[in-house]
């Protein structure tokens, strides 16, 4: 499908924080887009759930329908925008739109880390484009890097800060030495956290965006449900002031990396080193760490989340999907989607930082260190502070496998003089 007469019309799919943001953005910046691009942008329709509800969108109001399949069947729409959210009906208007040969854009990281395999069948069949760069870290440009600057290289290992919610919570109990449940209170005050945070505090949210990073930097089939997933509930100011002494800080990690032609994919709670380049980003702000073979390590810094960060990643694909259609050329979909084996957590090594509450008596340090041992696991460092009767020592592994560490701690529990075995948390990118 091409456009004669240079003019994309655009139809939206919802009107909420990204799309009104997106609306906007095309009245106040479609000249700049047409004398960049020579694209000429039009919000055609726009597809609403409460059509009565007061827009700030400079449209007039027979522009809205709340009939969303009627905007993308309008045979007057050239391209859809999806900014609704959720699996259904979003899966349903995708699909039928690019059914009909009208390009994509979406930024809803739920469906595609679902089902995405399923939506770029249909695009690859139908030869156009279904770009979603604002489903991961909202505006900062991440899928294109990944997809096109880097289609030479071989990438190994992504590293992501993908939440700004979480990441607001760790600097404010970093900043603060206040708990998470102070932290996460202030943060729902000031609207970086949902009232039902749960989503984003499990790792839910950050999940999904790493199933789409480890399918886009390895080509593989990943879908939510493979990613290990730890929130960051248990994270104690304990735990957070423990790794500061020890030159860490506390940062929720998405993680993909390809080894051995296995797909490691996880999140969870991590100590980074103070030196290296994520621990210095804070509040609601995101970033992604990449490593690749040729190009060496690089990183994307930016707003992860809000309504313009998130229309200006969408408001580029918008351009790149329009200029093809205006062109006639073949939109860009994803090659066929390898089903790569996914490296089960307890193979996973890394290095670790655990807390062991202890009976402050001789000899104990002495049976801890042979648990460690039986099991393979190597100390690398190791502090210990009195507490009145007790002791609570803190251990640094070399690197382990996920299995072993977990049989030291089993056995390590078992000990009489052992009061309690706190938080365990991997040391990453040192
Ligand atoms: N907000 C962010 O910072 C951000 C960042 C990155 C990615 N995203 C993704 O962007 C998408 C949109 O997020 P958002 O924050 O803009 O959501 P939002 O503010 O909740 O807006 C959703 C919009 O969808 C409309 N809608 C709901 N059901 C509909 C239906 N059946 N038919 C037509 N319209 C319907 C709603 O209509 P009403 O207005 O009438 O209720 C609303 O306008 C999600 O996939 C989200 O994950 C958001």
């Amino acid at each position: 499908m091409a456009v004669a007469d240079g003019v994309v019309r655009v139809g939206v799919l919802g009107c909420g924080h990204v799309g009104s943001a997106l609306v906007r953005m095309v009245f106040e910046h479609g000249d700049l887009i047409e004398a960049r691009t020579g694209v000429r942008l039009e919000i055609g329709r726009v597809a609403v759930h409460n059509l009565s509800r007061e827009r700030d969108v400079p449209l007039p109001a027979d522009r809205f329908t709340n009939d969303a399949e009627s905007v993308v069947l309008d045979p007057d729409i050239d391209l859809v925008v999806e900014v609704i959210g959720g699996i259904e009906p979003a899966r349903g208007l995708i699909t039928a739109a690019l059914a009909k040969g009208k390009p994509v854009v979406t930024a809803n990281k739920e469906l595609l880390a679902n089902v995405g395999k399923e939506l770029f069948e249909v695009a690859n069949a139908n030869g156009v484009d279904l770009l979603f760069e604002a489903s991961v870290a909202g505006g900062i440009p991440i899928m294109r890097p990944l997809r096109e600057s880097l289609a030479g290289d071989r990438i190994r290992r992504v590293l992501g800060i993908v939440n700004g919610t979480t990441n607001y919570i760790l600097s404010s109990m970093s900043e603060s030495g206040v708990s998470f449940q102070t932290a996460l209170a202030e943060a729902q005050t000031l609207g970086y956290a949902e009232r039902d945070p749960t989503a984003d505090v499990e790792g839910f949210d950050a999940a999904a965006k790493a199933a789409i990073i480890a399918t886009i930097a390895f080509d593989a089939r990943v879908v939510a449900g493979d990613v290990y997933r730890e929130g960051i509930v248990d994270v104690s100011d304990t735990d957070i002031a423990s790794a500061r002494d020890l030159g860490f800080v506390v940062k929720l990690l998405a993680i993909a990396e390809e080894e051995d032609g296995q797909i490691g994919v996880r999140v969870h709670p991590a100590m980074v080193p103070i030196t290296h380049p994520l621990a210095s980003v804070n509040g609601s702000f995101n970033a992604l760490f990449i490593e690749a073979d040729a190009a060496g390590e690089l990183m994307f810094y930016g707003r992860g989340a809000g309504g313009d960060p998130t229309a200006s990643a969408v408001i580029g694909d918008v351009v790149d999907a329009a200029s093809n259609l205006v062109h006639a050329r073949r939109g860009a979909s994803l090659g066929p989607l390898e089903r790569k084996p996914i490296r089960p957590i307890d193979e996973v090594e890394s290095s670790f930082y655990l807390a062991v509450e202890v009976d402050d008596e001789p000899g104990v340090l002495a049976k801890i260190a042979d648990r460690f041992g039986r099991h393979g696991v190597s100390i690398q460092s190791m502090q210990q502070h009195g507490l009145g009767g007790d002791a609570r020592i803190t251990f640094i592994t070399h690197r382990a496998r996920e299995a072993d560490l977990r049989a030291t701690i089993n056995e390590i529990r078992e000990l009489d003089e052992v009061r309690r075995v706190g938080s365990v948390l991997r040391v990453v990118g040192d």
